[in-house]
């Protein structure tokens, strides 16, 4: 090896981790990799052209000594154990100062964990979410790191250039100390969960009430991705409708398997908004359907025991409108519910987020860009501690005259036998949470009645008991 001056590091050159280290070459940044694979060694190589510029090992010694110091090492290994062991095997290697970055899914707790080891010894530990998938990693994700920040210094450069650019702006910022990437990363995938349950739920409205086809289904998508809600996910799903299948006759969306699969972190984002006292429904039902979705045979079976109402007859243009409406209404309703989750973490774990900064890096790069997230970014800048997006002013009217088909369509579906609990959840919860009144007063009085649990009233100060039927 002729130099020993590359700037960057990176373990794990599966297709995320090739991609990634290609996209640090692209933009000038010499890169060495480091997998125990040879294939995946040489692939890299091949791939990457000039060794000068990007090159590999399975040999970690080699690969560490290849770094220049400050050493900047970015794992893009499975979450879990092997985070661990690779920070093992790097450790008595590495000096002081030297920099490791985790861009897997890791859950939020592990990267304190290792952050508080790492600091012991000297080396800074960032915990960095990286959305967008291999596309992504190629071409530019949205990067979401936290960690010490002066240390940051040492891989802005290098994230800014790879990241995804929105107008220009990087998407990446260095979003807290600690864990606050993962985090933030964490709860954008429990918003992507919710995102695609909402569209699977409209889907199934579309073809169910009206018997779209697969191309009257793209268009309506594709027509919805130029208007506002113009997103990743609703471009993709057009892009599905008009997949044909090649391994057989008809569109490719009608011959999968409708049992979805989950990695775990729209789970953890549920979880933690439980433990933390955060309401979340738009997303924890869409944990839920996915679970609904593994119990494939229990449905069939239970499918034969019950009727289930032919659905009525629509106009299908109104239909499509007032779709776009609702999907628009709980798309919104689904970014409140993550961003408040955001926000009430950030004090509860001292992240210190600023909420305009998370909604700016992930205008672009990321599974959830949206058009939305400039409108989103742009209520935190208006006012950094609002509390959760359906009070911003400038969401109060388009919200509002959303609202109607929202109800409309869950009522329409309830009546009809179409699942579509993402929708309901996130009229649910704006109707709750914009109501002034809500029949807690009498769970509060059960509490009390049979257990003296105590209340409070609305017309003095105290905490209150009653013998109740005395
Ligand atoms: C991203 C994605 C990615 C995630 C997949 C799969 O931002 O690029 O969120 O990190 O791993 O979406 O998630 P599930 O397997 O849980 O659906």
């Amino acid at each position: 090896m002729k130099h020993k001056n590359y700037d960057f590091g990176l373990v794990g050159l599966g297709v995320m981790g090739r991609n990634f280290i290609l996209n640090v070459k692209d933009n000038n940044f010499k890169a060495f990799g480091y997998d125990l694979d040879q294939k995946q060694v040489d692939a890299l190589k091949e791939e990457g052209g000039d060794l000068d510029k990007v090159d590999a090992s399975t040999d970690i010694k080699t690969f560490v000594e290849a770094l220049a110091k400050p050493r900047k090492v970015m794992l893009l290994v499975p979450a879990g154990k092997i985070v661990d062991a690779v920070i093992e095997s790097l450790l008595p290697l590495l000096d002081k100062d030297d920099i490791i970055i985790d861009g897997g899914n890791s859950f939020f707790t592990d990267t304190d964990r290792r952050e508080a080891y790492l600091q012991e010894k000297g080396i800074h530990f960032f915990g960095s979410g990286v959305s967008g998938g291999a596309k992504g990693a190629r071409k530019g994700p949205s990067i979401m790191p936290g960690g010490n920040k002066e240390a940051y210094s040492h891989i802005k450069p290098i994230f800014e250039a790879v990241s995804a650019k929105f107008n220009g702006e990087p998407c990446v910022a260095h979003l807290g100390p600690k864990s606050a990437g993962n985090y933030v990363k964490m709860v954008h995938n429990g918003i992507e969960y919710g995102l695609m349950q909402l569209t699977s739920e409209i889907y199934d409205l579309l073809r169910k009430s009206c018997n779209l086809t697969n191309e009257e289904l793209h268009t309506v998508f594709d027509t919805w991705n130029k208007g506002r809600l113009q997103s990743f996910l609703v471009e993709i799903t057009a892009e599905i409708f008009a997949q044909k299948d090649d391994k057989g006759d008809g569109f490719l969306v009608d011959k999968i398997l409708d049992k979805a699969k989950q990695k775990g972190t729209g789970k953890w984002t549920s979880q933690n908004a439980m433990d933390l006292g955060i309401p979340v429904p738009s997303i924890d039902i869409a944990v839920s359907m996915r679970e609904i979705s593994a119990l494939k045979d229990e449905r069939v079976a239970a499918d034969k025991l019950y009727d289930r109402p032919t659905p009525e007859a629509i106009d299908k243009d109104e239909l499509i409108e007032k779709a776009e409406q609702a999907l628009y209404f709980a798309f919104i309703n689904t970014y409140a519910q993550g961003l408040s989750q955001l926000a009430d973490a950030s004090k509860e774990y001292n992240y210190d987020l600023d909420m305009s900064i998370i909604a700016k890096i992930w205008r672009a790069g990321c599974i959830i860009r949206a058009g939305l997230l400039e409108d989103i970014s742009n209520a935190y800048v208006a006012d950094k501690d609002l509390a959760n997006l359906l009070l911003a002013p400038s969401f109060v009217p388009q919200v509002q005259k959303a609202v109607p088909a929202a109800r409309d369509l869950v009522t329409y579906a309830a009546k009809n036998g179409i699942p579509v609990p993402g929708l309901s959840n996130s009229l649910t919860y704006f109707d709750a949470y914009t109501s002034s009144n809500l029949p807690l007063n009498l769970i509060q009085g059960q509490r009390d009645h049979f257990g003296s649990h105590t209340y409070e009233r609305t017309d003095m100060d105290g905490i209150f008991h009653t013998e109740w039927g005395a």
